[in-house]
C-alpha cells in the first residue's frame, strides 16, 4: 500500500483538444488558445488503427511547440505507442496518454515514460474498467477516463461514465498514491465536455477537462468559453 503524503489539492485545468482548431494554422492556433487562457493543448494522436481516424504526428507538434509555452499532452490513439514514446517527447510533449487498451506491458511503458523525463498518464475508455490501472496508479501524474468513445470529436457525452469517475477518485484515494510526481493524481475526462456536461463530470471528481467542439463553439470566442467552462467546473468540482 502506498502510504500517500499529503499533495495540494487537485485544481480545476481547462484543456481545448486541438481537433477543431484549423489544420493549416495549427501554430497561431496553439498561440491563440494560451493567450486565452487555457492551463494546456492537447493533442490527440491517432494512427486509424486503435481509432478510425488518422491525425497529428510529432513533426506537426515539433512545429507548433515554439508557438505556445504551455504544457503539451499527447493523448495517443494508436495501436502500439512504444516505438513513438521517443518521438512525441522529443517534439515537445511534456505528457504522454497511454491507453491502457492499447499496449500488453503497460507497466513498463509508463516507466518508459518517465525514463524519457516526461509526465506519464494512462487512458480508459468507457468499457474499460477501472481496475485496469489499479496497479499502475503510482507511475502516472493523471489518469483519463474516456467520456466518448475515442476518434473524433463533436461526440455526445456518456453520462454513465460519471460513477466511473467517482469510483475512479475512490481507488485513488484507497490506493493511497501520490502518482509518479508526489503531487496527487489528476483525473481527466475528454468527450463531450461543454457548459452543458462539464459540471456533472467535475461533480464526479474530474479536475481536468478536455473541450474541443464545444469550446470553439462559443460565439464569443476562446476566452470567453475557457473561462465559463471553468466557471462551471469550479463551481461543481467534488474533491476527494
Ligand atoms: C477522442 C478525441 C475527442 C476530442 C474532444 O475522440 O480525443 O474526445 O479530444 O472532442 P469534443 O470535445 O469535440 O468531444
Amino acid at each position: 500500500m502506498n502510504t500517500s503524503s499529503p499533495t495540494a489539492p487537485r485544481s480545476i485545468q481547462i484543456v481545448p483538444s486541438v481537433l477543431p482548431a484549423d489544420f493549416a494554422r495549427l501554430g497561431e492556433e496553439c498561440a491563440a488558445l494560451e493567450a486565452a487562457g487555457v492551463d494546456r493543448i492537447q493533442w490527440d494522436v491517432m494512427d486509424g488503427v486503435f481509432v478510425p481516424n488518422l491525425t497529428f504526428g510529432p513533426d506537426v507538434i515539433a512545429a507548433c511547440r515554439p508557438h505556445a509555452s504551455v504544457m503539451f499532452e499527447a493523448h495517443l490513439m494508436v495501436a502500439d505507442p512504444d516505438p513513438m514514446l521517443d518521438a512525441y517527447v522529443g517534439a515537445g510533449c511534456e505528457m504522454l496518454i497511454i491507453h491502457a487498451e492499447s499496449i500488453t506491458h503497460l507497466h513498463r511503458t509508463l516507466s518508459r515514460v518517465a525514463e524519457l523525463g516526461a509526465q506519464a498518464a494512462v487512458a480508459i475508455n468507457p468499457s474499460t474498467p477501472i481496475d485496469a490501472v489499479a496497479h499502475v496508479l503510482d507511475l502516472v501524474d493523471m489518469v483519463l477516463v474516456m467520456t466518448v468513445n475515442p476518434g473524433f470529436g463533436g461526440q455526445a457525452y456518456i453520462a454513465t461514465m460519471e460513477p466511473k469517475i467517482a469510483a475512479l477518485q475512490q481507488l485513488i484515494s484507497v490506493n493511497g498514491s501520490a502518482g509518479a510526481s508526489g503531487a496527487g493524481i489528476d483525473i481527466e475526462v475528454d468527450g463531450g465536455i461543454s457548459a452543458e456536461t462539464i459540471g456533472g463530470a467535475a461533480a464526479a471528481g474530474a479536475n481536468v477537462l478536455v473541450s474541443g467542439s464545444a469550446l470553439y463553439r462559443y460565439e464569443e470566442g476562446l476566452a470567453h468559453g475557457v473561462a465559463d467552462l471553468r466557471c462551471r467546473a469550479e463551481a461543481a468540482f467534488r474533491a476527494e
